[in-house]
């Protein structure tokens, strides 16, 4: 064996060594700063997951037909756009003569077919629209965040209206003939809080 080549062997074993030091340092290292990584990133994807298991109520007729993509409300469990041509109007509570309260009291009128109720029934105003309809998950989660199109709402705020508000009450007592929406109330709750708690992440 020559020289020179007997030199290269050695050099290529000490290379060998350290890189293997190395890499068992960096595992060594990393124990202790992975596993917290690792919490957060399953933090986060429960979090996602959460939004998504809540977006199924989201699109429900319950919500949806109230925030539809159009200027009318719709209605029934195949969201047929609503009897008599009604439509939003100027702030939401009907336009012209045609206003929501003419029909719509502070609670469900007994009987199949009859107009449901809650206090202040009404579509969002035209400038402010809240749309549901045909939006992908990662988009109403977007519209949520965005105070622009939210109502001027922090997550807070969302997480407040969705446990508060009597027309989202409303979508699990809606009158005969209309399904509630696929999560009992607390379920719905319970994870829409998870993806605030989470930091409120997207789905894409
Ligand atoms: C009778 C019509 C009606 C029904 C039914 C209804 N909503 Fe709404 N929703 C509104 C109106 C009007 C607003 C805006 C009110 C406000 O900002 O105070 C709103 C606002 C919201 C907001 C906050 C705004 C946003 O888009 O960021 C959320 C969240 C929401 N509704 C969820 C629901 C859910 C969930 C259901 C079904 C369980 C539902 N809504 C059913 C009329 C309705
Ligand atoms: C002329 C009376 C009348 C007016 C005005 C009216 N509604 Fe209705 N609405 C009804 C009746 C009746 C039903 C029930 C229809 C059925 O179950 O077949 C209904 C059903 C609905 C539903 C369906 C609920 C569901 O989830 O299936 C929504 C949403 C709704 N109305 C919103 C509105 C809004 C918002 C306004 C005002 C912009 C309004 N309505 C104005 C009579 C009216």
């Amino acid at each position: 064996m020559q020289r020179h080549e007997v030199k290269r062997r050695r050099r290529w074993r000490w290379v060998t060594a350290a890189s293997l030091a190395l890499a068992v340092a960096a595992v060594v290292a990393g124990t202790g700063e992975e596993p917290a990584r690792a919490a957060a990133r399953a933090e986060e994807a429960g979090a996602r997951a959460a939004f998504g298991a809540a977006y199924a109520v989201f699109m429900h007729p319950r919500c949806l037909n109230c925030h539809p993509a159009g200027e009318q409300p719709l209605q029934g469990d195949d969201s047929r756009p609503h009897a008599q041509n009604v439509q939003r109007g100027r702030t939401g509570n009907g336009k012209y003569a045609l206003k929501c309260s003419n029909c719509h009291q502070t609670a469900n009128v007994a009987g199949r077919h009859m107009p449901p109720g809650a206090p202040n029934w009404h579509l969002p105003p035209p400038g402010m629209p809240m749309v549901f309809e045909g939006k992908t998950a990662g988009e109403l989660c977007r519209q949520f965040k965005d105070p622009a199109e939210n109502g001027g709402k922090t997550i807070a705020g969302v997480i407040h209206h969705i446990e508060e508000d009597p027309l989202v009450l409303w979508g699990w007592s809606p009158g005969e003939g209309r399904t509630p929406p696929p999560l009992s109330r607390a379920e719905f709750v319970a994870k829409m809080k998870q993806w605030a708690d989470g930091g409120a992440p997207c789905p894409e």
